[in-house]
């Protein structure tokens, strides 16, 4: 069976781990843990950053994080994981649902329409860890008062002309989960590009104690002084991740290298797919079909021959929590992810199993 997704471990993995358990220093100060946040760091060029148990704690923290009340309006995009807003519609807010462009990414005309006063927060989701609306979006949230969280879960080390997508918002969420490009099993991170949260984030990861402060800065009394939680990223699944990030940048050469192999065996046949400039993370690979049926039986031959193809998130204004919500549009993401494919990538995948692929796709859509 081809998957989606396979992560490549490689002898940096094994060494950090052994060292890992040689150390026997499990704690959330264990040295891996730095290590990946010092990494991002330097390539994000922040210093504000923590590292999370996974992309849904990071957003749990940015949703306890923003000053926020009840009523409030959130706009999120109807194609997304439901972690994007789960924390925010748990803390009170209103969730409003708006559909995507055909980028998969939430509309940003749409979004300039149908914004009011209520609306406090915009969760922007990076579609295959892309958005070309990025700038744009950031300029308008900044412009009416509107804090920006990017879920950029698909998309780390994606970066526009060299600044990185999670740098753009107030935050900027990361995910290390196991079908992600760079991966530890599970993991993420939380990057706090709005320095007046930084103290708070601090705060509220620590069980809303100072400790961190209190470590930093010894004249600040270590004490309980709000709610807040543990979502402490593991220091086993630390050395992983590091090890991961030492070939993420041949990864990425290797998977654009195969969709550019897809690309060119696929859209001969009249295959549509996106096109992603430089930059990109080559997060996966997925080809549109016409129209629903022709996707669902190309999805079902492809599984048939032992080829994982699939959908994605679903619409999430087709749920039935989000059929109850405030919505804008005319059922985009359904359409979007009723004709999409999702074909294998990932690093270790050879040239020759795309084409087999390749072979299998074009009877699957030639059939159709
Ligand atoms: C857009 C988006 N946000 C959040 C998540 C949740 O990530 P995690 O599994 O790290 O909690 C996912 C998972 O795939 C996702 O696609």
């Amino acid at each position: 069976m081809f998957y989606l997704t396979r992560m490549e471990i490689g002898d940096m993995e094994r060494q950090y781990l052994n060292d890992c358990l040689e150390r026997s220093d499990f704690s959330e100060t264990g040295v891996y843990i730095q290590r990946c946040k010092d990494w991002i760091k330097d390539r994000y060029h922040t210093e504000h950053l923590i590292m999370t148990a996974s992309a849904s704690q990071a957003l749990e923290l940015a949703a306890a994080l923003l000053p926020l009340e009840t009523g409030d309006e959130i706009i999120f995009s109807s194609y997304s994981f439901p972690s994007s807003v789960n924390p925010f519609i748990l803390r009170g807010c209103t969730p409003v649902l708006a559909e995507i462009d055909n980028s998969g990414c939430l509309d940003l005309n749409l979004i300039k329409k149908i914004t009011t006063k209520k609306v406090r927060t915009v969760v922007v989701t990076h579609y295959a860890g892309w958005n070309e609306t990025i700038e744009e979006m950031s300029l308008f949230c900044r412009e009416n008062g509107i804090y920006l969280i990017e879920d950029n879960a698909l998309g780390f080390l994606s970066n526009r002309n060299g600044r990185y997508l999670g740098t753009f918002g107030d935050l900027g969420i990361l995910s290390f989960q196991s079908t992600k490009p760079v991966s530890c099993g599970e993991g993420g991170a939380i990057l706090i590009n709005n320095p007046s949260l930084w103290d708070k984030a601090r705060i509220l990861c620590s069980n809303g104690t100072t400790r961190i402060l209190h470590k930093e800065s010894p004249e600040i009394p270590y004490t309980w002084v709000q709610p807040g939680f543990n979502c402490t990223f593991s220091h086993l699944e630390a050395a992983l991740l590091f090890g991961q990030m030492q070939h993420a940048d041949e990864d990425i050469k290797r998977r654009r290298c195969l969709v550019e192999l897809y690309k060119s065996r696929l859209f001969g046949i009249g295959m549509k797919s996106m096109d992603f400039p430089e930059g990109w993370n080559a997060s996966m690979f997925f080809v549109q079909t016409p129209d629903r049926e022709s996707g669902e039986t190309c999805r079902a031959y492809l599984n048939r021959q032992g080829i994982q193809a699939l959908a994605h998130y679903g619409s999430l204004r087709e749920s039935p929590l989000g059929k109850a919500m405030k919505y804008y549009g005319n059922g985009e993401s359904k359409v979007f992810d009723d004709c999409l494919v999702r074909l294998p990538l990932y690093a270790g995948l050879a040239k020759e199993h795309v084409n087999n692929i390749c072979n299998e796709v074009e009877k699957a859509f030639c059939g159709i």
